[in-house]
Parts: structure tokens; sequence; C-alpha cells
């Protein structure tokens, strides 16, 4: 089997939409408490751009979740396998996500902002995957948009590996 690589969004590209996206986030949240949530694993290295992109007094916390296998996943059940460290209450939370889809992740992630006392929760994602949506949920800071196609790097896995990419690609297998 051959996996081909084929880049969508180079390094270069992200980093000049994390320029964007942040001066923007700083713009918004001036004078206000921010705390940046990165959504393990795959918003690590987007997180890292991002965060040192705003021009605010931030605060950073990481949360993961498990979905129990796609099948398990459309159906909605998300489970928190790392909690936050941060107390929320009043804060203006903004979530960091390396990709939305179906909205499931998100949807969960309002109502528990939501009944925590967040003063406010918006999202920040590095590819936005609107055709895969099952709720009807945006994100405030979109960095690039895709289809359908499997997309993998920086950050983003297929089978826990390609996370290192310093570019998204999305991979094609052919037969030998
Ligand atoms: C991915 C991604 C989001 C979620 C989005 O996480 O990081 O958290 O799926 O999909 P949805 O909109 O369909 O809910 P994944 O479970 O692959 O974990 P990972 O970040 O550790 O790769």
């Amino acid at each position: 089997m051959i996996e081909r690589k084929n880049v969508l969004i180079t390094e270069e590209e992200i980093l000049k939409r994390a320029k964007e996206l942040g001066a923007q986030i700083t713009e918004d949240f001036k004078g206000e408490d921010v705390l940046l949530v990165g959504i393990l694993k795959g918003s690590i290295m987007w997180m890292s751009d991002l965060m040192r992109r705003i021009d605010l007094d931030i605060e950073i916390d990481f949360m993961a979740l498990s979905s129990y296998g796609s099948s398990t996943k459309s159906s909605g059940v998300v489970k928190i396998l790392k909690d936050l460290d941060s107390d929320i209450e009043g804060k203006n939370v903004i979530i960091v996500e390396d990709t939305v889809e179906s909205g499931i992740t998100l949807d969960y992630l309002r109502r528990y902002f939501e009944n925590r006392g967040a003063k406010s929760m918006k999202v920040c994602v590095l590819v936005d995957k609107p055709e895969g949506r099952k709720i009807p949920l945006e994100a405030d800071y979109v960095g690039f948009t895709a289809g359908s196609e499997f997309i993998i790097g920086y950050g983003l896995d297929y089978a826990q590996k390609y996370r290192n990419l310093p570019y998204v690609a999305y991979i094609e297998s052919e037969k030998e």
C-alpha cells in the first residue's frame, strides 16, 4: 500500500492565519479575562501558534475527551478523560480545536461551560469541516475550511500517527 500525502495547508499559511486570528481575538477581548482551553491531543500545535499571537493576559488549560470510537461518537456520547484544572466561573473561554466536524464535541463543551458558569464560550478551530455537521454549531474563529476528505498533520492523526507533520494534508491510499 502506498500512502500519498497531499499538502492542503502549508505551515506558512497556518502561521499567517494564527497571526490574523490572534490579532482579532486580542481586539475582541480587550480588558477581559480569557481562558484558552486546548482540546487534546489534536489542538497542541494550533494552540501554541495561536496563544503566542494573542496580546492579552490569558490563562491556558487543557481537556481530553473520549469518543468511544466513531460509531459511539456519532450517537453523541462524549466522556471527559482529563478535566480542567482552572475555575471557569465568570471567565471568557475560548476553545481551541484542530477540527470541528459533526459538532458533537462542541455541543458537549457548550453545555459543559454553560453549566459551570463561564461568562462566554467561543471556538477557534484550525480546520473546519462543515460538510460533516450533525449539530448546527459554528466556530467563531475559523482558520481554514476543508471538505470531507480525511486530513492529517499539524496535530491531526490517522491511527495516532502523522500529528507531527508541519502541514495539513490528506492521504490517498492505493494498492501497489
Ligand atoms: C477530534 C477533534 C475534535 C473532534 C471533532 O478529536 O480534535 O475534538 O474530533 O469532531 P466532531 O465535531 O465530529 O465531534 P479526536 O476524538 O479525533 O481526538 P484527538 O484530538 O486526540 O485526535
